[in-house]
């Protein structure tokens, strides 16, 4: 069990991506020859097997797509390096005419390795001159295509010298080898996901290949992702149970293959008297039991998910989970570590970026509306959208800035010679509470109850229990503020209408059961598109459901999203006159900064020109506050001490609601109720394996609701942009809505 601790430099590190295109052109032109320099011109002239191609090949191919898509069609009287070099190293463009076969790439003795060197430099000083005349801005789209493609033939390089080398009896290798340390493998865990209504594919700025548009949505069920990939460990023990040797795990393809090609490890394990051997870049080693298994087919992934109880995700479901994923992962190639690390200790997801390609078990389709290209650069993709599955990630191999939560790898289903590891998955099992905790919940419960003052963001109050019991408070006679409201925007209802213009769309943030909508909609049937965000997925769909069973020329375009986080307006919103909708004085659960950054997020996602409707509680005598959250039924009691039900539930906390009062008091000086759990006792409460102590009578600090003046709450809109347009007040409780306008 070993990881190195000294990485091999073979490349310029990439972690900072050069700033002008210019100088990204060089740099990645760059690190392509730094790969090759560790190489001799007899390695980088031979090819091990069919989908392999000499070095030798890539440099000079690479430099050929600059040549045929840039130069020869943009830069005035460029001549060609060569002309018989469009013959040689076209791979596969058709439009384009014949080519060398792609098995016989290594009987190219000719050009030499020099001369491939040299031709690199044409094409570099014509890309100079034609980077000096035209705006970057105009050649951006083509030029990061062919870095991004050069950037994958880097990594190719890489798979295809290993796959040369392990078929060397010298075992040679690529890079010295490491000095390692140990580390213990974590037992495998998986993390939950709610799954619902979300979004994929690449959208916004920044490059993307094709493959990842249009971003679209999709459904996804309730699953479990695992928290790290399998190791050579647990693969191990695969083959002792007679993982290779029993067809009832196999696909029908993959036991043939099995078969026919007498498989019964990884591709570059071997085994020695001392034990399994594995080749990597680094040469021949001893296995690292730790480690990842890695040069595994998809029929190898899916035989070990059949055997370990799992299946493996699909690519919906990675992306999904992904995006939750903050940290950079593994050990991309600017690292130089040329080898998958075993799984650093720590919650939530891991080695989900850098370490290996994950297979998923979503063949490599077309998204809807996908359109490839006009012209031969149409062919970059669209065409190998048959037969092949998505791996995702990306790999030790692979350039650092290279992938992207969105990015799709594709390889067919026998193929094993690039980075390739497994992540299981699985469902979630109606009525089993997850097995392990969302990985954001955990680390925002475990920074909270660090805090002097111990503290749990609002938001996790609503679960499926905690969203009932919130429903239940709104019908109570203590709390004013559902009612009122309502009340207020069914007298106000005209006014509004006569604000929305034609044709507008109506984005709501948090919109539940989309109770307080329907009385916006009645007043205004030019609404033409509602967009509810919420990120209870159930209730985002029933909601929908009932609303466009209501109004059926209403066009629906539901986001099950935290609506605190940055978004981008659904395509039906984009192009219409947007009016925001955030009702039920949600706003007062954040405090003034985070409100702030709300309100210059939803400035920026509705856009110039828009209107936002945000209901707010008005300060009132105390004693009635404190009556609307602390309730003679005790509902709201019921409601804050599910937070600590929920942390037994999903964190394995061990907290005893009976140790723990509610609490609703009201500041003043901030002009805010809050709620707090108060301990009874002195206790240790254990959250996610940590222990955590309260004294008697010390606070867990769970909400505040912020109580405004609609002038306070003008001069809070303006800071972010926006401006006052109409106040509407209920005087008893008081209560209002307001305009605001971008
Ligand atoms: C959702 N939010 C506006 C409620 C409020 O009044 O702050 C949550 C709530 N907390 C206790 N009772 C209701």
């Amino acid at each position: 069990m070993s990881q190195p601790d000294e990485p091999t430099r073979i490349a310029a590190p990439q972690a900072e991506a050069p700033r002008t295109l210019v100088a990204r052109y060089r740099a990645v032109r760059r690190a392509s020859e730094a790969l090759a320099r560790a190489l001799t011109p007899e390695d980088q002239q031979a090819q091990s097997m069919p989908d392999a191609s000499p070095t030798k090949w890539h440099l000079a191919h690479t430099s050929w797509f600059f040549e045929t898509f840039l130069l020869e069609p943009r830069l005035a009287g460029y001549r060609p390096f060569d002309p018989r070099f469009a013959y040689l190293f076209n791979s596969y463009y058709e439009a384009l005419g014949p080519r060398q076969p792609r098995p016989e790439r290594g009987l190219l003795t000719r050009p030499s390795v020099a001369d491939v060197i040299a031709y690199r430099r044409h094409v570099d000083e014509a890309m100079a001159r034609l980077l000096a005349t035209e705006s970057e801005d105009a050649l951006r789209p083509l030029v990061e295509l062919g870095l991004a493609h050069e950037e994958q033939h880097q990594e190719l390089i890489l798979m295809d010298i290993l796959h040369l080398f392990a078929a060397s009896p010298l075992h040679p290798a690529y890079a010295p080898p490491r000095r390692t340390a140990t580390v213990e493998v974590t037992p495998l865990g998986f993390v939950a996901f709610q799954g619902g209504l979300t979004e994929i594919g690449h959208a916004g700025e920044g490059f993307a290949f094709d493959n990842e548009t249009p971003r679209h949505r999709v459904w996804l069920e309730p699953f479990e992702l695992a928290d790290r990939l399998v190791t050579n460990g647990e693969w191990l023990a695969f083959m002792r149970d007679g993982g290779y040797r029993r067809p009832g795990l196999w696909l029908s393809e993959g036991w043939a293959r099995v078969q026919a090609e007498g498989w019964e490890a990884p591709l570059y394990w071997r085994q020695a008297e001392e034990g399994w051997l594995e080749m990597g870049l680094h040469g021949l080693r001893a296995l690292d039991h730790a480690a990842p298994v890695s040069h595994v087919s998809l029929y190898e992934a899916e035989a070990y998910a059949a055997w370990a109880g799992a299946r493996l995700p699909t690519e919906a479901e990675w992306e999904h989970a992904a995006r939750e994923v903050r940290s950079g992962g593994g050990e991309f190639l600017g690292s130089g570590w040329l080898h998958a690390a075993p799984a650093t200790p720590g919650p939530g997801l891991r080695q989900m970026f850098g370490d290996l390609w994950e297979w998923t078990r979503s063949a490599y389709s077309p998204y809807p509306g996908f359109r490839p290209a006009a012209g031969a650069v149409g062919e970059y993709n669209g065409k190998f959208m048959a037969g092949q599955f998505v791996l995702r990630g990306g790999a030790c191999v692979t350039p650092a800035g290279h992938v992207r939560p969105s990015y799709r790898n594709f390889f067919y289903p026998h193929q094993r010679w690039m980075f390739s590891g497994v992540r299981l998955a699985r469902d979630t099992a109606p009525g089993r509470e997850p097995a392990q905790p969302d990985a954001e919940f955990e680390r925002d419960v475990l920074l909270g109850l660090a805090k002097p003052q111990k503290s749990v963001p609002p938001k996790y109050f609503y679960d499926a229990e905690g969203s009932r019991l919130f429903e239940a408070i709104c019908e109570l006679p203590e709390y004013y503020p559902t009612r009122t409201e309502i009340g207020l925007l069914r007298r106000i209802a005209p006014e509004i209408a006569a604000e929305i213009p034609g044709n507008a769309a109506l984005v709501e943030f948090g919109s539940g059961a989309s109770l307080k909508t329907r009385v916006v909609l009645e007043a205004a049937p030019q609404v033409a598109v509602y967009a509810p965000i919420d990120i209870s997925p159930q209730a985002l769909s029933a909601a929908a459901k009932a609303i466009g069973r209501d109004y059926p020329g209403l066009a629906l375009a539901p986001l099950a999203e935290d609506f605190t986080r940055a978004l981008e307006l659904p395509p039906q919103a984009r192009g219409r006159p947007v009016v925001g909708f955030f009702p039920g004085s949600t706003i007062g659960n954040f405090t003034p900064e985070e409100a702030r950054a709300f309100l210059e997020r939803a400035r920026r996602l509705l856009g110039d020109g828009a209107g936002f409707l945000v209901g707010l509680d008005l300060i009132k005598p105390e004693p009635q506050l404190i009556a609307a959250y602390d309730d003679a039924l005790g509902v709201t009691a019921a409601f804050n001490k599910n937070l600590l039900g929920r942390m037994n539930r999903e964190l394995g906390a061990d907290f005893d609601l009976e140790a723990f009062d509610h609490r609703a008091v009201w500041s003043a000086a901030e002009s805010r109720i809050e709620m707090h759990l108060k301990s009874r006792r002195h206790q240790d409460v254990v959250v996610a394996g940590r222990r955590f102590h309260f004294v008697v009578g010390e606070t867990l600090h769970t909400e505040n609701s912020y109580k405004f003046t609609v002038e306070g709450f003008a001069r809070l809109a303006a800071e972010a942009g926006w401006t006052l347009q109409r106040a509407w007040t209920e005087a008893q409780p008081a209560f209002a809505v307001v305009l605001l306008k971008a």
